[in-house]
C-alpha cells in the first residue's frame, strides 16, 4: 500500500504540465524572433485604424481586470504603446499581444481576426471563457498562439487551419471539448502541438505523423482512445511525447520506439499492452524519462535499457511485468533519480535472494526506488546500506522478503519514507533505524518483527506516521517516543506490547489522526496526559487489561470521532468531561467494569451513529433522545441494571417507585436471553461490517495511501477532481500552499482540497501545522475532513493534501489564512 501512495497512478500525468512551464518560456520567444521579420502587407491609416478598432473590441469584452491592465489602453497614448502590444516598429502595425498571467476575465471577439499582422498571440493563465474565434484563422502570419491555462470551451476552431506558419500551438489546461479536427492536418509547420488537459476525445489522429518539425507533442490528461498511430514514428525530431491519461489501448507501435531524438516519453495510465521491445535502450539512446506506469505491459525488463545512458526517470508500476529486476544492468545508469516498479510481478529469479540490489549502489542520484509489491524473496541484505546515500524513499512492502533489517539500514541517512510492510520480516528492529534522522513515514506492519521496539526510534523527530501492527512486539513501550513530537498517526494494535502505557507517549500532542494501540497486553491505567491529544480524532486502546478510572482529561480530546475503550478493565462511571466530544460518531467501551448512570450527553452528540455500551455493571434509565431512539447503532446488552428505552432493545421498563421493580423484573428475565441474542447478532454483524470496511481501507491493494477509518483516495482521484490543479478550481493560496475545489469522481462530492506547499522547507512540520489549524476550523466550522492524500511528484518531491468538504459560503478567509484563524481562535 506504498507506493501506490507516494507515487500513486497519477504522479506522472502532471509530467507534462510541469515540463510545460519550461516550454512555456521558450515559446514567448517565438513571436519575439519573428518581430523583425517584414510585415506582410503594408499598414497605412486603414490598417492602424482597424488593429485599433479590435484592440477597443477585445477591451470591451474583458469584464474583469483586477490589476488595471486595461486601463493603459486608452487614447491618450498610442496603441502600439498599450500594455501587451508590440507593434511593428516602421508600420506600426500590432505584431504580438502578450497579455499573461493578468487575471483578466472575458471573451476573445471574432474582431481579433482583424488584427491581421499578428504573429503572437499569448493569453497564458488568465480566465478567458468561451469559444475560441474561428476568425483566429485570418492570421495568417500567426506563429504562436498560446491560450493555455484559461477557461475556453467549444472545440478547437477548425480555420485556424489556414494558420500554416504556426509553430506552437499551446492550448492546454483548458475546457475544450470533440476531437482534433482533421483541418489541423495543414499545420505542417508546427514544432509544438500541446493539448494537455482538455475533454478532448477520438483518436490521435495518424496525419500528426506528417509533421515532420514537430518537437513536442503533449495530449495528455483528455479522453483519447484507440490506438497510438503508427504514423507518429516518422516524427524524427520528436523530444517529448506526452499521451499520459487517456483511454489508449492497443501496443505502442514499434515506430515510437525508433525515434532516437526522444528524451521524455509518457504513455501512463492508459491501457496499453505488449511487450517492452528488447533494444528499446539501444533505438531510444537519448531517453532520459519513461513513464509507463499504470497499463498493461507485460514480458520481462529490456536489459537493452542500460543503453539509454541517459536515463533519470524509469517508471513502469502497476504493470504485468515478470521475471527479475535487471539490477545489473541498471547500476550502469548513474544518473537514475527514481525507479519504480511497484506492483509487477517481479520475482527475484533463480538466486532466490535481493542480492542484486548491490548492483545499484553505482545509482548514487537514486531517490526513489519502489519494488513493492511484487514477488521479491530472500532475505535482506546488507548491500541495502550501500544503495544511494540521496535514497529519500525506499517501498520493499507486500513482497516475500525475509530476514532481518540489516543494521546498515542506519547508512540511508537521507531516507524520508520506508516501507517493508507485508512481508515476512523478522528479528529485531536495529537501533540504527533511530539514525534515519529525515524519516517522515515508517511501515514495518503486517511482519514477524520481535523482540523490544528500539528506544532510538525516539531520535525520529521528524515521523509522521509510524505503523508497526500487527508484529510480536514485545516488551513494553520506549518512553522516549515521546520525542516524536511530529507524529500523526501511530499504530502499535496487535503486538505483544506489555507494561503501562508511557505519559509520554499520550502527550504528544502533534498526534491528530489516529493513535492505536489496540490488542496489546498493556496494563495500568490511560494516563490523565491523554488529555493532551487534542487534535486526535481517533483512539483505540481496545483489547489490552487497563484499569482504573477512564482519566477526565479525556474530555479536553474535542476532535475524536472514533473512541474505542473496549476489551478492557476500566472501571467507575463514565467522566461528565466527555460532554465535550460532540464530534463523536463511534464510541465502543463494551467489555468493561464501567458503572454508574448512563449520561444523558451521549445522546446528544449529533454525530454518533454507533455506541456499544455492552457487558458493563451500568444501572437506572436509558437516556431517550439521539442514538437512544434508534436503536440500530446502539448496543447495551449485558447490562443487566438498565431499564427502559426503546422497546427493540427489550430492557425491562422503569418503575416509578422501586419497590414495585422487583416484580416487574421478573417477566422479562425470561425473554432477556431470546432478545438479547438477537440484538447481540445485529448489533456484532454491525459492527463486523464497519470494521471489515476500516480494515479494507488499510491495504487494498490499488487503494491510495489513506489514513485508516477514511475514505482512501488516491493522487490519481486528486487530480481528476481538481481538473489537474486547475486556475479554474484555485479558491485560494499562500505561503502554505493553495486550495483547490474538486468534485470527487467516484460520488460526486463537493471538496476543498488543500495541497500543502512542502517546497519551502519544513515539510512535515508544516503539514501538522496545517493539520492543526485546519483540524480547528473544522471543528468550528463542522467541515469535515474527508481524507489525506500522501505522494510524491514526478520530481520527487512530496506530494501532501487534505481533502474537506466544501463549505459553499464558509469562511474562505479561514482557508488561506489558518494561522489567522488559529489566533483568532484562541482570542475566542
Ligand atoms: C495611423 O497612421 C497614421 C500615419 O501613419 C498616423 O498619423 C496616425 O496617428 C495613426 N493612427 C493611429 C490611431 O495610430
Ligand atoms: C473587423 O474588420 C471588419 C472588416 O474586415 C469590419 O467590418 C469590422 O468592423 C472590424 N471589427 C472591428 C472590431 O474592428
Ligand atoms: C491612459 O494610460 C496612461 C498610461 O498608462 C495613463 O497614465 C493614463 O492615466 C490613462 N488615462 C486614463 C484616462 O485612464
Ligand atoms: C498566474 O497568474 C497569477 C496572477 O497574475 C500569478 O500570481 C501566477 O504566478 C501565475 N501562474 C503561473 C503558473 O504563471
Ligand atoms: C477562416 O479563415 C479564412 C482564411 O483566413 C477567412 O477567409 C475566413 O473569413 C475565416 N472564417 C471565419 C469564420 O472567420
Ligand atoms: C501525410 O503524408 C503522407 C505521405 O507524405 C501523405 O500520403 C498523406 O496524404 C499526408 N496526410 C495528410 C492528412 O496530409
Ligand atoms: C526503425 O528505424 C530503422 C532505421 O531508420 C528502420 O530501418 C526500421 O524500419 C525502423 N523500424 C520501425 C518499426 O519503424
Ligand atoms: C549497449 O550497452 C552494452 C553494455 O553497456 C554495450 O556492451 C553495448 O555495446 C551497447 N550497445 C550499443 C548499441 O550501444
Ligand atoms: C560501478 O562503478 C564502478 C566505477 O565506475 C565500476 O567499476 C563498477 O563496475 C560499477 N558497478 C556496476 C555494478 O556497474
Ligand atoms: C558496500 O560498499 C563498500 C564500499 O564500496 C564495499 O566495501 C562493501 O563490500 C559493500 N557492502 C556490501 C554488502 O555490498
Ligand atoms: C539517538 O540520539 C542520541 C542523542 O542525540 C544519540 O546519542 C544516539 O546515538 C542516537 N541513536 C541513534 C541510533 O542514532
Ligand atoms: C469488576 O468490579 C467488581 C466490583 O467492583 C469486581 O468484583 C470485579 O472483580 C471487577 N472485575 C474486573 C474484571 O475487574
Amino acid at each position: 500500500m506504498e507506493e501506490h501512495s507516494r507515487t500513486t497512478q497519477g504522479s506522472q500525468i502532471l509530467f507534462a504540465f510541469l515540463h510545460g512551464f519550461v516550454l512555456l518560456c521558450m515559446s514567448m520567444s517565438i513571436p519575439l524572433e519573428s518581430a523583425t521579420l517584414p510585415p506582410r502587407a503594408s499598414g497605412g491609416t486603414f490598417g492602424n485604424e482597424t488593429d485599433r478598432a479590435a484592440l477597443l473590441d477585445l477591451k470591451k469584452r474583458i469584464t474583469q481586470d483586477p490589476l488595471h491592465v486595461m486601463n493603459s489602453w486608452n487614447d491618450s497614448i498610442h496603441f502600439c504603446s498599450w500594455v501587451g502590444v508590440t507593434c511593428n516598429n516602421s508600420t506600426k502595425r500590432v505584431l504580438i499581444l502578450m497579455l499573461n498571467s493578468k487575471n483578466l476575465v472575458g471573451f476573445l471577439p471574432p474582431s481579433i481576426g482583424n488584427l491581421s499582422h499578428l504573429t503572437g498571440i499569448n493569453l497564458v493563465n488568465n480566465s478567458f471563457s468561451g469559444e475560441i474565434p474561428q476568425e483566429m484563422g485570418r492570421l495568417q502570419s500567426l506563429r504562436s498562439l498560446n491560450l493555455s491555462y484559461n477557461s475556453f470551451g467549444g472545440k478547437i476552431p477548425t480555420n485556424i487551419s489556414h494558420c500554416t506558419l504556426l509553430s506552437m500551438l499551446d492550448l492546454q489546461h483548458n475546457e475544450i471539448t470533440g476531437s482534433i479536427p482533421d483541418q489541423l492536418s495543414s499545420l505542417m509547420s508546427l514544432n509544438h502541438l500541446w493539448l494537455t488537459i482538455n475533454n478532448l476525445t477520438g483518436t490521435i489522429p495518424n496525419w500528426i505523423g506528417n509533421f515532420s518539425s514537430l518537437k513536442s507533442l503533449f495530449l495528455g490528461q483528455n479522453n483519447f482512445q484507440g490506438s497510438i498511430p503508427n504514423e507518429l514514428g516518422r516524427l524524427t525530431g520528436l523530444e517529448w511525447l506526452g499521451l499520459d491519461s487517456n483511454n489508449l489501448s492497443g501496443m505502442v507501435p514499434s515506430s515510437i520506439y525508433n525515434i532516437s531524438s526522444m528524451y521524455v516519453f509518457s504513455v501512463f495510465d492508459n491501457q496499453l499492452h505488449g511487450e517492452l521491445p528488447p533494444n528499446i535502450g539501444i533505438h531510444l539512446p537519448n531517453l532520459q524519462e519513461f513513464y509507463g506506469g499504470a497499463n498493461k505491459f507485460t514480458g520481462t525488463i529490456p536489459t537493452s535499457l542500460s543503453n539509454s545512458s541517459r536515463l533519470r526517470m524509469l517508471d513502469l508500476r502497476q504493470n504485468g511485468l515478470i521475471g527479475t529486476l535487471p539490477a545489473a544492468t541498471l547500476g550502469r545508469l548513474q544518473r537514475l533519480v527514481r525507479i519504480s516498479f511497484s506492483y509487477n510481478r517481479l520475482e527475484s529469479g533463480k538466486t532466490g535472494n535481493l542480492n542484486f540490489l548491490s548492483f545499484l549502489a553505482n545509482c548514487t542520484s537514486l531517490r526513489l526506488l519502489a519494488l513493492n509489491n511484487n514477488h521479491f524473496e530472500g532475505e535482506l541484505p546488507r548491500s541495502i546500506g550501500n544503495l544511494s546515500t540521496q535514497l529519500k524513499y525506499l517501498f520493499l512492502g507486500r513482497n516475500l522478503i525475509r530476514g532481518s533489517i540489516p543494521d546498515d539500514i542506519g547508512n540511508l541517512l537521507s531516507l524520508n519514507d520506508l516501507g517493508m510492510e507485508e512481508n515476512y520480516l523478522s528479528g529485531i528492529v536495529p537501533d540504527e533505524i533511530g539514525k534515519l534522522q529525515k524519516l517522515a513515514t515508517l511501515y514495518l506492519y503486517t511482519n514477524r518483527f520481535s523482540g523490544l521496539i528500539p528506544s532510538s526510534i525516539g531520535n525520529l523527530t521528524s515521523l509522521t506516521q509510524l505503523y508497526m501492527y500487527e508484529n510480536r512486539f514485545a516488551g513494553s513501550i520506549p518512553p522516549n517516543i515521546g520525542n516524536c513530537q511530529s507524529l500523526l498517526e501511530l499504530d502499535l494494535s496487535n503486538n505483544n506490547i506489555s507494561g503501562t502505557i508511557p505519559r509520554e507517549l499520550v502527550g504528544i500532542s502533534s498526534l491528530s489522526i489516529s493513535l492505536y494501540l489496540s490488542n496489546n497486553y498493556l496494563t495500568g491505567s490511560l494516563p490523565s496526559e491523554v488529555g493532551d491529544l487534542i487534535h486526535l480524532v481517533e483512539l483505540d486502546v481496545s483489547g489490552n487489561k487497563l484499569s482504573s478510572e477512564i482519566p477526565t482529561t479525556l474530555g479536553s480530546c474535542i476532535m475524536l470521532v472514533h473512541l474505542h475503550l473496549e476489551g478492557n478493565e476500566f472501571e467507575g462511571t463514565i467522566p461528565q468531561s466527555l460532554k465535550n466530544l460532540r464530534s463523536l460518531e463511534e464510541i465502543d467501551i463494551s467489555r468493561n467494569n464501567l458503572s454508574g448512570q448512563i449520561p444523558e450527553f451521549l445522546g446528544k452528540f449529533p454525530f454518533l451513529y454507533y455506541l456499544n455500551l455492552s457487558y458493563n455493571d451500568f444501572e437506572g434509565e436509558l437516556p431517550k433522545e439521539g442514538i437512544f431512539s434508534n436503536a440500530s447503532g446502539l448496543s447495551v446488552i449485558g447490562n443487566n441494571r438498565l431499564c427502559g428505552g426503546l422497546p427493540k432493545l427489550r430492557l425491562h421498563a422503569c418503575s416509578i417507585k422501586k419497590s414495585h421493580s422487583s416484580q416487574r423484573l421478573l417477566a422479562p428475565k425470561v425473554v432477556i436471553p431470546i432478545s438479547c441474542a438477537l440484538a447481540f447478532i445485529i448489533a456484532m454483524s454491525c459492527f463486523i461490517v464497519a470494521r471489515s470496511k476500516v480494515n479494507k481501507s488499510r491495504g487494498g491493494p490499488a487503494a491510495s495511501h489513506s489514513y485508516k477509518g477514511w475514505k482512501s483516495i488516491s493522487y490519481l482521484e486528486l487530480v481528476q477532481s481538481t481538473g489537474s490543479f486547475s486556475m479554474d478550481n484555485l479558491i485560494g493560496s499562500g505561503s502554505f500552499g493553495s486550495v483547490y475545489k474538486g468534485v470527487l469522481p467516484t460520488d460526486g462530492r463537493v471538496v476543498a482540497v488543500k495541497v500543502l506547499n512542502l517546497q519551502q522547507g519544513g515539510a512535515s512540520k508544516s503539514f501538522i501545522d496545517e493539520c492543526k489549524a485546519l483540524r480547528s476550523i473544522r471543528h468550528r466550522n463542522l467541515v469535515k475532513i474527508i481524507t489525506a492524500c500522501s505522494s510524491i511528484d514526478t520530481q520527487g518531491n512530496d506530494f501532501k493534501s487534505l481533502v474537506f468538504e466544501f463549505m459553499e459560503n464558509g469562511s474562505l478567509d479561514s482557508w488561506l489564512h489558518p494561522r489567522d484563524d488559529e489566533q483568532s481562535q484562541s482570542r475566542d
